[in-house]
């Protein structure tokens, strides 16, 4: 596991071993000195000390003090077996880790054979001096001629020996010393921490003439065989012998590595605050006083939001990078922050794609502040140009890049050489789920994500941070509603630090914060489900496995519309209905804003492929029971347009039998359609042909539906008239001497139907409208 480096480490301003909090890290101590404690009794003065349920009081004192070897998480109380403790005093000269190197030596001596001579490599800086292994294995009469460098190994194999025990964890010693062998055959032991698997194989294959013994650390540290080890240790401690000798035995000062104590005088009658010893910091200090902190975009949004967080939080100086130099309210704004926390902030102006730009910036930070050392970068650099693909250039592209690719790098380049204890990018969820008209916005953050990863590989601080919709800098208005209706939530200032600041202590390479409705986007979305497995955890906690089903998949923001209800509607009423449902499936399918849609976008240029081609018909299936051919989507120049004209030609047809949906329902006229149809044939419509100025009265009017031309029949005192649709030429609803009246224009004559009654014209208009469209009329 990667543990970020401290800043205690970096800069020793405080004390990263606190005791009162549960989170952090857990490390494993395999040696342990302090007292025993009864186990009633679970606080203590004393500190490092073992806890034991059953103390055997004949053989262990309170008042004495031990040492164990046995693996257990770092703890003010351990609880150990009572055959893996042993009395300090046995040890003349004590100093940590030397109970458990002896063990590790028993186990060695254990593991060999054959009672050859050994050789030994042991590598000069694992803080050992060999001094122990030589005594031990000296008084088990075992030959063995130990070697701290890989040149006298090559001067002693030429006297034949070809056991060797090798303690090394320099994969090129290990192999440089098989290699000496010149293919003879060789018994090799060493432990398995020191070399790993892939080593291991690699050497088992490079050197087949290397029978190579690893001796399983884990097995020698658990509990069975150090209940039979320690006793064995015990027992040789004893011995006057060897005590005498131990007394000689020069006992290295660690230069590299850490004695812990623990502090001394917990008093607790909280048994979890007692026990944990957590290795993280506490949250209040994530930053030092004595540190300096870049934040790349300082000055605005969530750059600016991260600066006052850093400068609440202890930071010591803060250095804005941005292109543009603060203006007055900026100026104004910084000097209250410094004002407030005692910080110092500094702006500089540079672009951060641009390489000789932020190296100079750098090298001001460095003489600006020569004392203090840079420990956090935050790269919130960015700028947006969205575009759908098609119409997405390489300027807009090279645009959006810049920041996040050119940028990240030079800030990696810059600071490779520092000791970070954060090297924060701010990313996107765009890059995690993906976002339409956003190409180059995701690629650019998808850099981001991936060097976060490369840096943790090589050892250096690297954290992505994929921030949802945030309520503040790139993000406005529009784009806020429109994230909304897709399930994404903005985030609060306040809430984007509690998620900053949580990233920064537990520490991922990788992190999405954001406010997210899953039912929402789940639904919303159905690219979503492409990525199902990635989100499946959500899916399994909230339950949504119904939602992640398309059969069950319901579209919440539209209603699925009757064909009779479509119909029921006036032409022109239908085709804006139309021409919606028809934007909402394509921005849906496509997962592209709705508001990026116009009648003539074209289907192509959304990026629509075969798959959501179907889920485009389905769709429009679902929601206006109209089957529309997949070529007819597919189709180069099918536009919004289009589909909306296909489906409002299927709508008209219906009566043809070209009608998808023939369930019951529609074959059934609802009863308000059948008494709206009585109302019109028994109306008595006042009939005006006013070509003629004359005024008849009308007992029936009708539309003859089902066979071509329809006609509108009517009968007067002189008779039956009947117009074929095809010589009507507009029809309007109109407002006359305070009724309304229906104007039917022909070639050659207007007919006009007055009824006192407003409900029946309407209906009238509508039954006209429904069989036969006019280019121009409208309504009033
Ligand atoms: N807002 C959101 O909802 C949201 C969501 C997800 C992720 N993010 C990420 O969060 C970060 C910050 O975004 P924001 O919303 O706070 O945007 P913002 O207010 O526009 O901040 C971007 C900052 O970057 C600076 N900048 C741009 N190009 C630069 C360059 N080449 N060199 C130096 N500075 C440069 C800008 O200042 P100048 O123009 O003066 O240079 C500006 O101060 C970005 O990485 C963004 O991708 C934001």
């Amino acid at each position: 596991m990667w543990i970020s480096k401290t800043t205690t480490q970096a800069i020793c301003d405080f004390n990263p071993w606190i005791f009162h909090t549960r989170d952090g890290h857990q490390i494993i101590t395999s040696e342990t000195t302090g007292f025993l404690e009864q186990s009633d009794n679970l606080y203590t003065e004393s500190t490092t000390c073992f806890h034991k349920s059953r103390v055997d009081t004949q053989r262990f004192s309170r008042f004495e003090e031990y040492v164990t070897c046995f693996p257990c998480s770092a703890s003010n109380f351990i609880c150990v077996p009572d055959q893996c403790i042993l009395e300090k005093k046995l040890f003349t000269t004590y100093r940590p880790g030397m109970l458990l190197e002896i063990v590790m030596y028993f186990a060695l001596l254990e593991a060999i054979k054959e009672n050859s001579p050994l050789l030994a490599f042991m590598e000069q800086d694992m803080s050992l001096t060999g001094h122990l292994l030589e005594y031990i294995f000296q008084h088990f009469k075992h030959k063995l001629i130990l070697h701290r460098n890989v040149e006298s190994m090559k001067t002693a194999m030429k006297s034949g020996r070809y056991q060797m025990v090798l303690l090394t964890n320099n994969l090129s010693n290990f192999k440089d010393i098989c290699n000496m062998l010149g293919g003879l055959d060789a018994q090799v032991y060493t432990f398995s921490s020191l070399i790993n698997k892939s080593s291991e194989r690699n050497i088992r294959h490079q050197f087949p003439n290397v029978s190579l013994t690893q001796i399983n650390c884990d097995q020698v540290l658990c509990k069975e065989m150090l209940g039979k080890t320690l006793p064995k240790v015990k027992r040789w401690l004893l011995l006057r012998q060897v005590r005498s000798t131990l007394r000689d035995i020069d006992v290295p000062v660690y230069q590299n590595g850490h004695v812990i104590s623990f502090e001394k005088n917990i008093k607790s009658t909280d048994e979890l605050v007692a026990q944990n010893i957590p290795v993280a910091r506490l949250k209040h200090q994530l930053f030092s006083k004595h540190a300096l902190y870049i934040i790349i975009g300082g000055l605005t949004g969530l750059g600016w939001e991260i600066l006052k967080a850093i400068s609440k939080g202890g930071g010591g100086i803060l250095v804005s990078i941005s292109r543009r130099s603060p203006n007055d309210i900026q100026r104004d704004d910084i000097n209250e922050v410094e004002k407030e926390s005692g910080c110092r902030i500094k702006t500089i102006k540079a672009d951060i794609s641009v390489f000789s730009s932020i190296s100079e910036g750098f090298a001001q930070i460095k003489s600006s502040f020569p004392d203090h050392a840079i420990k956090g970068i935050f790269h919130g650099a960015a700028v947006v140009d969205d575009a759908l693909l098609p119409d997405m250039t390489e300027e807009k592209f090279d645009k959006v890049l810049r920041p996040k690719v050119m940028g990240t790098w030079n800030l990696h380049l810059l600071s490779k050489d520092l000791t970070l204890d954060y090297f924060v990018l701010h990313s996107s969820i765009t890059s995690a789920f993906g976002n339409a008209g956003q190409t180059n916005y995701g690629a650019g953050n998808a850099f981001k994500d991936a060097t976060a990863f490369f840096r943790r590989g090589i050892g250096l601080a690297g954290q992505t941070i994929n921030w949802g919709a945030l309520k503040l800098g790139l993000i406005d208005e529009k784009t806020e509603k429109h994230l909304k209706s897709q399930g994404f939530l903005t985030m609060k200032e306040n809430e984007i630090i509690q998620c900053f600041l949580y990233s920064l202590f537990v520490d991922p390479e990788q992190i999405i914060c954001g406010i997210m409705d899953w039912k929402t986007v789940i639904k919303v979305s159905p690219d979503m489900l492409h990525i199902a497995s990635r989100i499946q955890p959500i899916i399994d906690d909230l339950h949504l496995h119904d939602l992640t089903n398309p059969k069950k998949n319901k579209t919440g923001f539209m209603q699925v519309m009757e064909t009779e209800e479509l119909q029921n509607l006036p032409s022109n009423e239908r085709k804006i209905k139309v021409e919606k449902i028809v934007s909402h499936i394509a921005a849906d399918t496509c997962a592209v804003d709705i508001t990026m849609l116009k009648v003539d976008t074209r289907l192509a240029s959304l990026g629509i492929d075969s798959m959501k081609g179907m889920a485009f018909i389905n769709n429009v299936y679902k929601y206006v029971s109209c089957k529309i051919p997949i070529l007819a989507v597919m189709e180069e120049e099918s536009t919004i347009g289009s589909i909306t004209t296909l489906i409002l030609e299927q709508i008209l047809k219906c009566n043809d039998g070209e009608r998808v949906r023939k369930s019951k329902k529609r074959n059934k006229k609802s009863d308000k359609q059948r008494k709206a149809d009585k109302l019109i044939e028994e109306t008595r419509f006042q009939v005006v042909t006013e070509t003629e100025n004359k005024t008849d009265i009308a007992f029936k009017i009708r539309i003859l539906n089902g066979k071509e031309p329809k006609r509108l029949q009517w009968q007067t005192n002189d008779g039956e008239n009947i117009i074929d649709f095809s010589e009507i030429t507009n029809i309007q609803m109109k407002g006359k001497s305070g009724t309304k009246v229906l104007q039917v224009d022909t070639k050659n004559e207007r007919y006009v139907f007055k009824s006192s009654d407003m409900e029946e014209v309407v209906q009238l208009l509508k039954q006209l409208e429904e069989n036969f469209i006019m280019p121009n009329s409208t309504n009033l």
